[in-house]
């Protein structure tokens, strides 16, 4: 497996794929994904932009959908939700589609969408992730952070640094690191294991969540392995939970 991580979308290569990208939104988009499909939903729909997911998701049967959307942290007026995976449940979710367009998170799925298989990976499914990339061992992995708005995110950088540690480390699968990205996101995560929460505090986007009372959410967000669910993108943009 040809391992490599981008810390943003703007920095993948141009004209160029892997076989598989795991798209990385720690705060909070691919951990909301993984939430709402571990609470039952149908499949979780994202859109770059806001017009499209109210146009798309309005023309779905009211009964059968939700529609989420974020921008800078808060709530997008007119939608049902926001991007926190706290304001989820079961009853609310299950066999829902759920709709969503967040700043960064559904940007940075748009930007690989076109690779053979995309994943949505956040500290609560690592190892669900690690699990299906050891199983299949794809050519060539992307890790892919969302970062902000064209900037690096720790906490992103931190989870492919997790990810890219439990590859490195599993003793089965030869893995070929293929950028100085995939050492310095492990350095990263070996620093801050221990003290993920702390790291979140001290990230920008976490202090952002902060000021809008987002505290719940981050620790939520910094769980490690504790939903057993993999988002595998089926159609361009749409995720469903993997089958077991
Ligand atoms: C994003 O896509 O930038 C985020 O998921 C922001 C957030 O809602 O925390």
């Amino acid at each position: 497996m040809k391992l490599s991580v981008y810390h943003t979308p703007e920095l993948i290569p141009a004209e160029s794929l892997p076989h598989t990208a795991v798209v990385i939104d720690v705060l909070r988009a691919t951990t909301t994904i993984a939430t709402a499909l571990n609470f039952g939903a149908e499949a979780v729909a994202t859109y770059s932009s806001i017009e499209n997911l109210i146009q798309e998701g309005r023309s779905w049967p009211d009964n059968k959908r939700l529609l989420a959307g974020e921008r800078g942290g808060s709530k997008v007026p007119g939608c049902d939700l926001g991007n926190s995976p706290l304001e989820f449940s079961s009853e609310q979710m299950k066999d829902k589609r759920l709709f969503i367009s967040t700043t960064n998170g559904t940007r940075a799925i748009e930007s690989v969408g076109r690779a053979t298989n995309v994943l949505a990976a956040a500290f609560v499914n690592h190892k669900a992730t690690i699990k299906y990339l050891l199983e299949k061992n794809p050519e060539s992995v992307w890790l892919v952070g969302s970062g902000w708005e064209g900037t690096y995110s720790l906490e992103d950088t931190a989870l492919a640094g997790a990810l890219a540690k439990s590859l490195l480390e599993n003793g089965k699968v030869p893995i070929s690191i293929e950028n100085d990205e995939v050492l310095a996101s492990v350095a990263l995560y070996s620093q801050w294991k221990d003290n993920l929460l702390e790291l979140f505090h001290q990230a920008s986007h976490g202090k952002r969540l902060l000021r809008l009372g987002g505290e719940q959410d981050l620790k939520y967000c910094a769980s490690l392995d504790i939903i057993d669910t993999l988002p595998i993108q089926k159609e361009s943009g749409v995720f469903v939970k993997l089958a077991p």
